[in-house]
C-alpha cells in the first residue's frame, strides 16, 4: 500500500510504502505524526473484563493514533507480586494475540504494604511503582507516612520509577465524613478536596527528595501543585508531571449537565485551574498527558453520586482534542508530539519505535458515543464537535483506518441529550 505526498512536521513531504495490498491512497490532505503513548489507561484486565479487555483496549486505542499504553495495577486481583505480573502479561499477550493488534505496552506494579518485598523482583519488567497515596477504583492504598517512606526507598534502591496518586488519604477520609449521604455529584469536588492533593503532591516531593527517587506526578489537577512541581525542578529533583485531557477541559460547572460522568479521582477543579494547567502544558513544568482511560459501564455511572464508581473513558478523544486545541492555538503540534511521545517514551523507558499517526486537521466532526469502540460505549465529550481528526494510524508498519474514517451511523443522538442523571442531583440542578 501506498499512501501519496503525505506531510511531515518538518515540512518534508514524502511517500509512504508499506507492504500488503497493491493499492495507492492520496495523502495530501495527510500530516504524519509519530504515533501517541498514553502512560495511564486501565484497561481492566483482570477482573474488570465486563468494562474492558485487551480486545477492546487495543482496538479503541490503535484506531485513536495511540500503539502505546502504560496499564495501571488496580486489577483484581491488584498487580502487586511478580506471579500477578507474569499472570497478567500471558493474559493481554493471548487477547492481543487473539485480535491481530501487536499493541505496544507497559505495566505499573501497584505498592501494597503486604507485598514491599516483590517491588526489587519486578523492577526491570515494569515501567514504573504506582502509589496510591489517597484510595480510589480498587482498594490499593498506602497511606501511613512509614510505608509510605519505606516504598520510595525501596523503589530508588531498585532504581525503579515512582508514580504517585497523589491525594492525601487521611484528609479524605475525614471529609468522607463530613459529606456522607450527600447525593450531589459537585460533591465529589469536596470530598475530595484541592487540599488533598496539593498536600500529598508535597509529600510525594520531599520523599522522593529525600531517597534520591525519580518521581512521576499522575494527573496533576491544581494550580498550586503546578508551583510544586516548579520548584521541585528548579532544585534539581527528577520529578515529571502529567495532567489528564478531562482537568483541561472540564470544570466544577460540568456537573450540572454531566453528573457523575464526570466523577473522577482526582475530581476536576475551577476554571483557573485549568488555566493554569494548560500553561504549564505549554511551558514544561507538566511533561505528558495520560487519558487515565477509566472505564465503566454507563449504568454504574448513572447512580446516583455516592454509588456511581470514579473514572472516564479518555482514550479515543485524546488526539482529537489535542488537535483541535491546536486548531484553537491553545497549544502547539510540535509540543503535542512531546507531551504525547517523546516525554513519556523518555520517562517511562520505553523502547523507541517508527509507528505514526497519519492526521486530517481540517476535518471537523462531532464525538459520538456510538463510535467509542471501549467497551464501555461511551464518552463525557459526545456532542463536541472537534477540529482534526486521525484517520491512519501505522502500527509496526502495518496500516489501519482510524475512527475519523468510521461512517457516521447516527446523527443527532448525543449522550448530553441522552442522559438526565442531574435530576438525580437535587439542590444543584438548575432544571
Ligand atoms: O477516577 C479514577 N478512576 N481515578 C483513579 O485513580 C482510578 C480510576 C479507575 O480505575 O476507575
Ligand atoms: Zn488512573
Amino acid at each position: 500500500m501506498k499512501i501519496k505526498s503525505v506531510r511531515h512536521l518538518n515540512g518534508e513531504v514524502k511517500d509512504l510504502e508499506f507492504p500488503g495490498e497493491p493499492q495507492e491512497i492520496d495523502g495530501s490532505k495527510l500530516l504524519a505524526l509519530p504515533a501517541l503513548i498514553d502512560p495511564h489507561v486501565h484497561f481492566r484486565v483482570p477482573g474488570g473484563e465486563y468494562k474492558e479487555d485487551w480486545k477492546s483496549g487495543a482496538l479503541a486505542a490503535v484506531t485513536s493514533g495511540v500503539t502505546t499504553v502504560c496499564d495501571m495495577p488496580n486489577n483484581t486481583p491488584p498487580c502487586t507480586t511478580l506471579e500477578r505480573l507474569e499472570a497478567k502479561k500471558a493474559q493481554i499477550n493471548a487477547q492481543l494475540k487473539s485480535v491481530g493488534l501487536p499493541l505496544r505496552y507497559g505495566l505499573y506494579f501497584g505498592a501494597d504494604q503486604g507485598h514491599f518485598s516483590e517491588i526489587p523482583k519486578v523492577a526491570n519488567s515494569c515501567v514504573a511503582l504506582k502509589i496510591f497515596m489517597g484510595c480510589s477504583t480498587g482498594g490499593l492504598v498506602v497511606d501511613t507516612d512509614s510505608a509510605l517512606e519505606e516504598a520510595f526507598q525501596i523503589a530508588a534502591e531498585s532504581k525503579m520509577l515512582v508514580a504517585v496518586h497523589a491525594e492525601d488519604e487521611a484528609l479524605l477520609q475525614k471529609k468522607r465524613a463530613e459529606f456522607r449521604g450527600n447525593r450531589r455529584s459537585v460533591t465529589h469536588s469536596l470530598v475530595r478536596p484541592r487540599e488533598a492533593a496539593i498536600l500529598a503532591t508535597e509529600k510525594a516531593i520531599s520523599l522522593a527528595r529525600k531517597y534520591g527517587a525519580s518521581l512521576y506526578i499522575l494527573h496533576i489537577s491544581t494550580k498550586e501543585e503546578l508551583r510544586l512541581i516548579r520548584q521541585a525542578k528548579a532544585d534539581g529533583v527528577r520529578v515529571f508531571g502529567e495532567t489528564t485531557p478531562h482537568h483541561l477541559l472540564f470544570s466544577m460547572e460540568d456537573y450540572k449537565t454531566l453528573g457523575t460522568l464526570i466523577q473522577m479521582n482526582p475530581p476536576i477543579r475551577e476554571k483557573e485551574d485549568q488555566e493554569a494547567l494548560w500553561e504549564a502544558l505549554r511551558d514544561g513544568t507538566l511533561d505528558t498527558i495520560g487519558t487515565d482511560h477509566a472505564p465503566h459501564t454507563l449504568e454504574e455511572k448513572k447512580l446516583p453520586y455516592g454509588e456511581a464508581p470514579s473514572g472516564i473513558p479518555g482514550i479515543e478523544t485524546l488526539l482529537p482534542l489535542l488537535l483541535d486545541a491546536a486548531a484553537k492555538g491553545r497549544i502547539t503540534l510540535e509540543r503535542i508530539v512531546e507531551l504525547t511521545r517523546k516525554n513519556p517514551e523518555k520517562i517511562l523507558s520505553l523502547p523507541s519505535n517508527e509507528d505514526l499517526v497519519l492526521v486530517d486537521l481540517e476535518m471537523r466532526q462531532e464525538v459520538e458515543a456510538d463510535r467509542i469502540k471501549s467497551k464501555c460505549g461511551w464518552t463525557p465529550y459526545a456532542g463536541r464537535v472537534l477540529q482534526g481528526w486521525p484517520i491512519y494510524t501505522i502500527l509496526e508498519g502495518k496500516v489501519i483506518r482510524a475512527s475519523g474514517l468510521t461512517p457516521k451511523k447516527l446523527v443527532g443522538r448525543s449522550l448530553r441529550e441522552g442522559y438526565r442523571n442531574e435530576e438525580r442531583d437535587s439542590g444543584f440542578a438548575k432544571s
